[in-house]
């Protein structure tokens, strides 16, 4: 067998190619960005034309540094930015769209509909996701209603649908595999999370043709996807697909009902693996699917995303300019001992998990002529931690598990501070493993485990090694009173509109 796997990362901001070895070792990667294209206010597309040709790209370079060749690689997975929509025709491939970005609030008024006449409530039971902008539903139908010409193309089948998984599979595989996996399809708001198959119910209220949507597969599956064309990885079995966050769950190895991971970009997805129960939220968290490994049952997960957490420090850096750039903003909250009194919830479009509010806007409260940047610096790290609180919370309520140490990737963990901060909040040690690129390595895992590369789970579980942890130093007073702060500031966002 081959001597190493590799793993397709197609964010938001980028795309990668990882290359891993038998321990989960980073072996070579290499990464494009793509162009953001913002139309109007709230919107926010890519070129998935663009996306393709990074894809291919990024695969060949990373070979190339390696000095490796496609017979180097016993598999190759994929795992993506989650509910971004492309709709392409079937035929010539051509896109009729931009793809239209998670972040994107043009179907804000179909999310609202639904929710008003009731449809929220079933979308609720059988995807469960509340109807928001955010999933792939409405971004579908907007294109179906939009774009001339599309609706009579997805009637006679030429039209497809896919999240860029399912797009870069399409173009890999020389458009011969129209696929997804079940945590992608769990985005969408027409998976029934109980049959793991579209539901009739759900497609009609977005009057979405069934023939439109890809074949749901395992998220590791040894029949793989499809005969891979692309020249560099010819012949590569591709048999591992998983949304970005389900994959960091399974490259933390959180395999265990209870085990969470919380990864900190320019937002924090916080994922808790709730085994083969599927746990409805009564808390403000998203119900959705963790993974399914081949015929194994289906695992499900507790979810709580949150929109501001990096993208605050970029405030700091862009908008009132008191740091330059983001390393920075450490230095000068160690220049003071505590926030001084002062809170800030970057509510900037609302507040997503668990309050789910479009409303709430951003505050700075407790203020006297004391404070200083450095105040504001510290306010704004304890803001990323609060909010992962609230999140952890609700997961704790909804399970019934609480987390005994949280598992931490992304940027914003290579700040110690924030992660001291982060367990002195939560009161439980905080852990960060050696490979910080847990997206990439949980689509190889995906990979590898059906190819027979890594045999078990648990072979996966011992790769895993902690780097560094942080210890909770707050008393149980500090942590109290700390958080009363925090819960009258995020009160005084949400009344922001009655005022
Ligand atoms: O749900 C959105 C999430 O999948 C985006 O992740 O890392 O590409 O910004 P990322």
């Amino acid at each position: 067998m081959a001597d190493y796997v590799g793993a397709v990362d197609q964010g938001t901001t980028s795309t990668r190619f990882m290359i891993f070895d038998h321990g989960g070792n980073e072996v070579a990667k290499h990464q494009l960005e793509h162009e953001q294209i913002l139309p109007q206010a709230g919107w926010v597309e890519h070129n998935p034309v663009e996306i393709w040709e990074r894809t291919s790209s990024v695969i060949q370079t990373a070979l190339n540094t390696a000095g490796l060749s496609s017979s180097d690689l016993a598999a190759v997975g994929i795992t993506n930015q989650r509910e971004t929509a492309i709709v392409w025709d079937r035929h010539t491939g051509r896109p009729y769209y931009n793809a239209i970005v998670w972040q994107d609030t043009r179907t804000d008024r179909i999310a609202r509909a639904l929710e008003n006449d009731g449809r929220g409530e079933v979308i609720r039971s059988k995807a469960g996701l509340p109807p928001a902008a955010y999933f792939s539903g409405g971004k579908i139908q907007w294109i179906l209603e939009n774009v001339d010409g599309v609706r009579e193309a997805a009637e006679r089948g030429d039209a497809i649908f896919g999240n860029t998984d399912t797009w870069v599979i399409w173009n890999l595989t020389g458009g011969q595999s129209h696929v997804t996996d079940v945590t992608n399809a769990s985005r969408t708001m027409l998976m029934n999370l109980e049959t793991l198959d579209w539901d009739e119910e759900l497609l009609s209220f977005f009057n979405i043709p069934r023939q439109m949507l890809p074949q749901i597969r395992p998220s590791s599956d040894p029949s793989g996807y499809g005969e891979v064309t692309l020249r560099s990885i010819a012949g590569v079995p591709l048999t591992g697909d998983l949304g970005d966050q389900q994959a960091a769950t399974v490259g933390q190895v959180c395999f265990k009902p209870g085990e969470a991971k919380n990864t900190y970009g320019t937002g924090n997805f916080m994922v808790m693996n709730t085994g083969t129960e599927l746990v409805r939220s009564e808390s403000g968290l998203l119900t959705t699917m963790c993974y399914k490994f081949g015929d194994e049952p289906a695992v499900y997960a507790l979810e709580g995303s949150i929109a501001v957490t990096g993208s605050a420090v970029q405030w700091l850096r862009d908008q009132l300019g008191i740091i330059s750039g983001a390393s920075e903003i450490e230095v000068l909250a160690r220049q003071v001992p505590d926030n001084g009194g002062m809170y800030f919830v970057p509510a900037f479009s609302g507040l997503f998990a668990p309050y789910w509010r479009a409303d709430a806007r951003g505050a700075i409260v407790g203020l006297s002529r004391f404070n200083t940047n450095a105040h504001l610096a510290r306010a704004t790290l304890e803001a990323i931690c609060y909010q992962s609180k609230d999140v952890a919370d609700a997961m704790a309520k909804d399970s019934g598990i609480d987390v005994d140490v949280l598992k931490v990737d992304g940027g914003v963990t290579a700040n110690d501070l924030c992660m001291q901060l982060q367990a002195d909040i939560l009161g439980v040690p905080v852990s960060r493993p050696v490979v910080a690129e847990t997206t990439a390595l949980g689509a190889a895992y995906a990979a590898g485990l059906a190819v027979g590369f890594w045999r078990t789970k648990e072979d996966l579980v011992q790769n895993w090694n902690e780097s560094k942890r942080w210890d909770p130093q707050w008393s149980d007073q500090e942590r109290t009173e700390g958080y009363a702060g925090w819960s009258k500031a995020v009160k005084r966002t949400l009344d922001w509109v009655d005022i």
